[in-house]
């Protein structure tokens, strides 16, 4: 008798992730987002981890965005968007569907601003693949940047930063069948300690814009997980930052999701490779 593989992989696994260490020189860590070729894209270090990694799938609907920063939806309906290989009209038939998903899924949610999309393909021409770094896209001042470039008049984005405010990314994978390798890892935000969290720089050299995102620390208090054999009528919510955040009363515990995709050792070889979009939005309200 010979046993396969069963693909995609399924159930809790051990894998290892990258995380953060410091300079050896001392000074502030920064990434290069568009890096010219052989250039390192950052001046920090990599610390590798095998981390326990635990299947969500089976138990989708436990993990909410204020006390775990993510969310999983399943069964949702198909994209008027078929080919995601053109900016101009994944923006025009994903975007509305991304803007209504997260108004009636959100709880509390009155308006929502797009304001970007990744598209990450395996091959090696792709501008964009699989992150293997855990990390955050967006801190606490890099939000509040980003409400101030995209609300319509300085005198909302004051106002909008006065009021509840969070940055979430609506990822998807786009393979026609279960993703099956490189799957998307995201650890409780509930898990996740302020000190694991490292403010880096974010700096894209062509336009001189600045953002900060966040590097992770290791801490074995991190709890990981991932949705097995995620499909595209799935969506994962990633909450990248929360003006209630670890706020006293709130309820809501950090509203910040550290991720980073995985080799999954299970993984055949000469298993399809990975595609996704992330679409990231503000989310204003209540
Ligand atoms: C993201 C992200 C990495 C990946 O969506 O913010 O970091 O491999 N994605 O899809
Ligand atoms: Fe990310």
């Amino acid at each position: 008798m010979t046993t396969t593989t069963p693909e995609p992989p399924r159930g809790d696994v051990h894998a290892q992730l990258n995380f953060y260490s410091p300079p050896a020189d001392g000074s502030a860590p920064y990434n290069l987002a568009d890096l010219p070729p052989n250039r390192p894209p950052h001046n920090y270090g990599t610390a590798t981890h095998s981390v326990p990694i635990r299947d969500a799938r089976g138990r989708e609907s436990s993990f909410t965005l204020d006390k775990d920063a993510f969310q999983i939806l399943l069964n949702q309906p198909p994209s008027a968007e078929v080919a995601f290989t053109d900016d101009a009209s994944i923006e025009k038939n994903y975007y509305p569907e991304v803007e209504q998903l997260l108004l009636s899924t959100v709880p509390g949610a009155t308006k929502v601003i797009i304001f970007d999309h990744t598209i990450r393909r395996p091959d090696p021409t792709s501008p964009r693949q699989p992150v293997q770094r855990v990390h955050i896209d967006q801190t606490g001042a890099s939000a509040a940047q980003r409400v101030r470039r995209h609300a319509p008049s300085a005198d909302e984005a004051a106002a909008r930063l006065a009021g509840r405010h969070r940055i979430i990314n609506v990822w998807r994978p786009l393979n026609r069948r279960p993703v099956a390798s490189h799957p998307l890892a995201f650890a409780s935000s509930s898990t996740l300690r302020d000190g694991d969290i490292v403010p880096v720089e974010h700096r894209y050299t062509a336009t001189g814009y600045v953002g900060q995102t966040a590097a992770i620390a290791h801490n074995a208090a991190q709890e990981w997980y991932y949705l097995s054999g995620m499909t595209g009528d799935e969506r994962i919510l990633l909450e990248c930052f929360d003006s209630e955040g670890g706020k006293e009363g709130s309820g809501v515990a950090g509203g910040r999701v550290a991720h980073s995709a995985f080799e999954d050792p299970r993984t055949r070889e000469g298993a399809e490779g990975r595609e996704s979009i992330e679409v990231r939005a503000l989310v204003f309200g209540p």
